[in-house]
């Protein structure tokens, strides 16, 4: 059965202090809630990952990381990768954020390369995708998802499939206020694990975790989460603050 993921991308956002201290106001809140099936992850910036970790130890929260490298080491100035990762604990790394493609240049066949990365060091990615405006307004929006998917993912085996999370993150839906539909949200969900099922079989197509993200507030999450193809969320501006964190995880 596939997992209920609530994952918070904090970008770059909190320092040390208000790393610390958000973790212990999700500690409290999650810490009656019973949360079968569900995970709930956060994912502070690089430098706040080791007291993120620290603080989360022995509660319903996982710490991720929001970017990684793909070589193994080297003359790489300024970069991580996955053994640093490894070593102090994280066990997930979001991979492919629209953010990560605009403004860094990431291309689908580099996060390939750091897809594979990932699984050599048996990690595990939540790896992002989804069209940008002018997609959707041409009518594209399947075709470029269809090729993110394809060009980033595809080579693998089907095996490998346990260790991803697909995050549809639609780019003119991040942090603009404007949210996909829930029906516009199940309508690609439902054509990502149609071209999964192609590609692979029934089983993969089913068992993957398909998180919506973009604009997702406690007022629109109960509605999104309701669709049968929404297995969660990874949500920005609104994991920032724990109440309404935690209004979105109560509402999966
Ligand atoms: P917002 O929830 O702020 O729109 O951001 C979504 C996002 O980019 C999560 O990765």
């Amino acid at each position: 059965m596939r997992q209920k993921i609530v994952a918070g991308n904090w970008k770059m956002n909190n320092d040390k202090d208000a790393t610390k201290k958000l973790i212990k106001q999700l500690r409290k809140s999650t810490k009656k809630l019973s949360l079968k099936n569900t995970r709930v992850i956060v994912a502070p910036t690089f430098v706040n990952l080791s007291a993120a970790i620290k603080r989360a130890k022995k509660s319903k929260i996982e710490v991720v990381a929001q970017n990684m490298h793909q070589a193994k080491n080297g003359a790489f100035t300024g970069e991580i990768s996955a053994e640093m990762l490894k070593s102090i604990g994280v066990k997930t790394v979001i991979l492919g954020h629209s953010e990560r493609r605009t403004y860094f240049g990431e291309t689908d066949a580099l996060l390939a390369e750091k897809v594979n990365a990932v699984l050599e060091n048996k990690l595990e990615t939540i790896f992002c995708f989804g069209e940008l405006l002018e997609d959707r307004k041409s009518e594209n929006h399947f075709a470029v998802v269809e090729s993110q998917l394809k060009n980033g993912l595809f080579h693998l085996e089907a095996s490998a499939w346990k260790h991803i999370v697909l995050a549809y993150e639609p780019v003119w839906a991040i942090g603009t206020g404007e949210t996909a539909s829930p029906e516009q949200a199940q309508e690609m969900h439902a054509f990502i694990r149609s071209i999964i099922e192609k590609q692979y079989n029934k089983d993969v197509a089913d068992n993957v975790s398909i998180l919506y993200g973009g604009s997702v507030k406690p007022a629109n999450a109960e509605e999104i989460f309701s669709k049968p193809d929404v297995d969660g969320g990874l949500i920005g501006g609104a994991a920032l603050k724990a109440e309404d964190f935690t209004a979105i995880i109560k509402a999966i």
